[in-house]
């Protein structure tokens, strides 16, 4: 049996408390399936690491968590302590850029017992699974580039400039990676993104690649819509997408948008792959270290136990994938006295939760 080696950093705020709900559900999955997980927990991207060593990594974190198959992340930030500008450039940012995790993947699906703010235009609620798209964001180029800067700063003639960065490597590599998604689901359908009519150079680049790749996905129905109008149909008509496919900032923006569409922040997940495997892929729930509620216990485990879903299901192990959102799914489903987070309209703790889920998987 091959050992998956797992890089656990939990964070700040509730990373520290849902993390050990991901953690349990991943050990049930795990003896279920028979799967070798060996979790080594690391103590950095928090506000305590920062405070002791004035930076939120170790200098060697590269060595220290670069041949792991994953990482298994809880969320970062404590703005009263260090501005997010710092802890979240300093940590989880360069994970993403300088393991070269391009692409950003957010399922968004409507689970059962999750009541979705949205209502069909006929006044209707949607049926659980009849929302049910991914979002793939190109997640290292694009708009967030550092090319740009400053000129005669704080006089009349103040001028700031900052380039979008497109490359036919970037593009094509992450349209690659949601056209083969698109391939393998029952859709076939991929939405791009693009705003061509108003960024008249880098969109129709944008455009020509999706044309371009489409060509060699002729069973994928393509189509494209202007950010503005995609992000009122995210809300008009959620349910006829599949494979949603952005620039890191169009991406940015709709990869919040789904999630939010289906229900609370709570529950959703998020990967940052590196496709090829030549680095950690890193896995994390979308929420952040939420500090209003952090230290109560009362945190949604989901977006936790989903993400770790989601890693297992990288490292090759779908069933055990499978299991964990059925377990999610049915606990959810189940009314009565099933604990319910407060975020969920219930007085259920995070291990409460997390407990429940864990024993559907094992059972
Ligand atoms: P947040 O996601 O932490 O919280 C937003 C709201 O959602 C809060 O009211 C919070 O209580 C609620 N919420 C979040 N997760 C929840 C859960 N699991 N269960 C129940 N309720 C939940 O976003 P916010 O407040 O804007 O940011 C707080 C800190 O987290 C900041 O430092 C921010 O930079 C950081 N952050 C980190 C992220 C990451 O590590 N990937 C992502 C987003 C924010
Ligand atoms: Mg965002």
């Amino acid at each position: 049996m091959k050992t998956h080696r797992i890089a656990v950093v939990a964070g700040d705020g509730i990373g520290l408390e849902v993390m050990p709900e991901g953690l349990r559900a991943l050990e049930a999955a795990a003896s279920r399936f028979g799967i070798g997980l060996q979790f080594d927990h690391f103590d950095f991207a928090c506000w305590p690491y920062y405070e002791r060593h004035g930076q939120m990594l170790p200098d060697d974190w590269k060595e220290q968590i670069g041949s792991h198959d994953a990482i298994y992340f809880g969320a970062v930030g404590w703005p009263e302590k260090i501005p997010d500008h710092i802890s979240l450039w300093g940590s989880l940012l360069r994970f993403r850029r300088e393991f070269d995790q391009y692409v950003n993947l957010r399922p968004a699906r409507l689970l059962p017992g999750m009541s979705a703010p949205l209502r069909r235009r006929d006044g209707t609620p949607y049926a659980p699974g009849e929302i049910d798209m991914w979002i793939v964001r190109e997640n290292t180029e694009g708009e967030y580039s550092s090319v740009g800067g400053r000129m005669f700063e704080g006089s009349e003639r103040e001028i700031v400039l900052q380039e979008t960065v497109m490359s036919r490597h970037g593009v094509d590599r992450v349209l690659r990676f949601a056209f083969e998604l698109a391939q393998s689901r029952p859709k076939q359908h991929l939405t791009s993104a693009t705003k061509s009519n108003g960024i008249a150079i880098t969109m129709p680049y944008w455009d020509e690649r999706v044309a371009a790749m489409a060509r060699q996905y002729p069973g994928v129905h393509v189509d494209q819509f202007h950010i503005d109008i995609l992000c009122a149909h995210f809300v008009q008509r959620p349910d006829c997408f599949d494979v949603v496919v952005a620039s890191n900032l169009f991406g940015d923006i709709l990869s919040d948008l789904g999630p939010a569409c289906t229900g609370t922040i709570g529950v959703a997940p998020s990967a940052n792959l590196n496709p090829e495997r030549r680095h950690p892929s890193l896995f994390e729930p979308v929420h952040g270290s939420a500090p209003d509620i952090a230290g109560r216990g009362i945190a949604n485990p989901i977006g936790q136990i989903w993400c770790g879903a989601m890693m297992l299901d990288f490292l090759g192990h779908r069933k055990a994938h499978d299991a964990l959102l059925q377990a999610i799914e049915t606990v959810l489903a189940s009314g009565g006295d099933a604990p319910r987070t407060p975020d969920l309209g219930g007085r259920a703790s995070t291990a409460d939760l997390g407990r429940a889920i864990a024993e559907v998987v094992g059972a």
